[in-house]
């Protein structure tokens, strides 16, 4: 009940639609239901009276019921679907702008396909329900009593006939429902893992295809789907039942009511005419009977969407600006004040511990560590994507919580390591950074990014268009146009995220000898697989199962830091012995064990 007041909440400007609709549905049923009672005064005061006149009267009278009940039935279905698919598109709407809202850590909570499920089959689930809802749910009980009154006027006594089998195809009904309804709750809990397959699988379909793994993810898809399958006609082959229930009740009444009904009518008790609408009616309360028992199914099944679809909505994003927020940062400044952090979504264990660290405005840092060792999770620290458990994140002096989150993040950019792009022009992508930039920016942002070069060689420059996802450029390049996007927004510190991983060595070093001349005042936190990349950094931090392990000069790593001098001398031997292509393929291939910390321990 809950549920749908708060679903109904959304329905704004589409309220009067939802109440004309039912309202439409009423005035259509109450002609159904005149129109077997005309029809009975048109056979005993016409036909079996031979007058014409009488005749003709009532059969222009059944005639416009009939038109009438088309007419008003058809607008309660445009006012029903109006009114349901605004529900629908306001609960989209509503969804899309709650998910922006959302944290990290909110994200993480519902998953990328979660999320995705709730705002298209789910929704959709709520709108074929409303739908029922507005025109069927207030049909079949009206037209239900309705014609039971008709009957009973008609004649009590042979109505008995119509409780005996009302009864009778109620209890059957209902115990149709009972077996189903817990059938296609599972339907819909199948159908979650089918989704998650299916949007795995196609934002992945690279990497399926690259592993060669097609039959394994078909095999697995096969199997959720014939799960799916198969509960679905279990479910539905109980369904089935309906019908032929259906069809002993009325065919069962319809026997038993001529059976009686031509007694009573020797009797002289009613006439020929009132038992003919007296069939007309019991059709129409077997009928309504029937989808009532439909609608039940139908609702509760669509409560389960409705449930996700609140829980997105009433999720508390858990990052949010402080009231007097601070709107300026004023400089580079980093501070770890001993943090500790766990994702909540994760094994429970700390992330990263007791971190105590201080970078200086200005200062180039590079940062170091095995996969899994908590490089991202560090970074992402600082522009606040994640809040600290313990201890506190300072940067400009200020504790990252102190500040509009909008203001923090244009201060600090970070080119994320699953970096993406979106559908568009290059121009409009490189605009994610600076609104307003002009194309001069643009381009010096793409010329410090080292982009310019491939773009320049598009036919159509900065305005190719990149598909969604940025499948249409190269990996390097998309992480160069990702770096120039950060930078249009000369931000006080610029973090990369393993961004230069698919760019050659020399591109990487022209970039960072762009970042030292043009950016000397920005902090910037580059975090790398290649110590090349940390040539200009002024030190380098080396992290171990998110501890700090060293963290200062190179020469000094060197001397006192066994990971970083072994993994050092790895990738320069690597790099003395091999020509420039061989040492590109050696710094970032990431099935090399060079990349794997467990091979920097086996060193150390
Ligand atoms: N969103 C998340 N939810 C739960 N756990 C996470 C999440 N992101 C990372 N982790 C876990 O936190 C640990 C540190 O991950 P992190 O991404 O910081 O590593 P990393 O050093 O950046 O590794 P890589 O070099 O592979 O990028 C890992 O054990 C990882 O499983
Ligand atoms: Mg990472």
């Amino acid at each position: 009940m809950d549920i749908i007041r708060k679903l109904l909440g959304h329905l704004g400007k589409y309220r009067s639609a939802a109440i004309i609709a039912p309202l439409c549905t009423l005035g259509a049923v109450g002609m159904e239901v005149l129109i077997p009672y005309v029809m009975a005064l048109l056979i005993d005061r016409g036909i079996s009276a031979g007058d014409m006149g009488q005749v003709w009267l009532w059969g222009s009278i059944m005639m416009v019921c009939a038109v009438a009940a088309l007419i008003i039935d058809s607008a309660s279905a445009v006012f029903g679907s109006r009114a349901s698919t605004g529900l629908a598109s306001n609960l989209r709407d509503a969804l899309f702008e709650k998910v922006q809202t959302y944290s990290f850590s909110n994200i993480d909570k519902f998953s990328t396909a979660g999320l995705v499920t709730r705002m298209t089959t789910d929704v959709q689930n709520v709108q074929n329900a409303f739908q029922m809802a507005l025109i069927i749910a207030t049909r079949a009980p009206i037209s239900l009593v309705a014609s039971l009154v008709m009957c009973v006027v008609i004649s009590p006594s042979l109505s008995t006939i119509f409780f005996v089998a009302m009864v009778a195809l109620s209890g059957a009904l209902v115990f149709i429902m009972l077996k189903t309804m817990p059938l296609f709750g599972r339907v819909f809990e199948r159908y979650d893992d089918l989704n998650a397959s299916v949007q795995e699988n196609v934002t992945a379909i690279r990497v399926v295809k690259a592993f060669v793994r097609e039959d394994h993810e078909d095999e697995k898809f096969a199997h959720a789907a014939g799960e799916l399958h198969d509960l679905f006609v279990r479910a539905e082959s109980i369904l089935a039942f309906n019908n032929p229930a259906m069809g002993c009740a009325i065919y069962g009444c319809i026997i038993a009511i001529s059976w009686f009904g031509t007694h009573s009518i020797l009797a002289g008790d009613i006439t020929t005419g009132q038992l003919t609408s007296l069939l007309g009616y019991v059709f129409n309360v077997l009928m309504s009977l029937m989808m009532l028992t439909m609608i039940f199914v139908m609702l509760s099944m669509s409560a389960a969407s409705g449930k996700r679809i609140i829980e997105v909505l009433e999720e508390q994003p858990d990052i949010t600006s402080p009231q007097n927020a601070l709107t300026k940062v004023s400089d580079g400044d980093i501070d770890f004040d001993n943090v500790s952090f766990a994702y909540r979504s994760g094994s429970g264990e700390d992330t990263l511990q007791d971190i105590q660290l201080h970078i200086n405005s200005g200062e180039t840092v590079g940062i170091l560590g095995g996969t899994g060792s908590g490089k991202s999770t560090f970074v992402s620290l600082i522009s606040r994507l994640y809040d600290v458990d313990q201890g506190s994140v300072r940067v400009g002096g200020h504790d990252v919580r102190e500040y509009d989150t909008e203001v923090l993040r244009d201060a600090v950019a970070v080119v994320l390591q699953q970096n993406t792009l979106f559908s568009g022009t290059i121009l409009d992508n490189l605009r994610w950074g600076k609104e307003d930039a002009t194309l001069e920016e643009c381009q010096a942002a793409c010329r410090a990014a080292c982009a310019d070069e491939f773009i320049d060689r598009f036919p159509d420059g900065y305005d190719t268009m990149i598909e969604q996802g940025g499948t249409n450029v190269s990996g390097g390049q998309r992480q160069r146009l990702c770096i120039a996007r950060a930078l249009l927004k000369h931000p006080k510190v610029l973090i990369l995220d393993d961004s230069t991983s698919a760019v050659d060595t020399a591109t990487d070093a022209s970039i960072q000898r762009a970042f030292a001349e043009q950016i000397p005042d920005t902090t910037k936190i580059i975090i790398s697989q290649r110590v090349s990349s940390f040539a200009r950094c002024n030190r380098i931090l080396v992290l171990d199962a998110g501890r700090v392990v060293a963290f200062g000069r190179e020469k000094q790593l060197l001397k006192t830091c066994d990971i970083y001098r072994d993994v050092y001398e790895a990738q320069n031997k690597a790099g003395s012995a091999a020509d420039f292509d061989q040492l590109e393929g050696v710094a970032y291939d990431p099935m090399s064990q060079r990349n794997d910390p467990a091979f920097a321990d086996e060193l150390g």
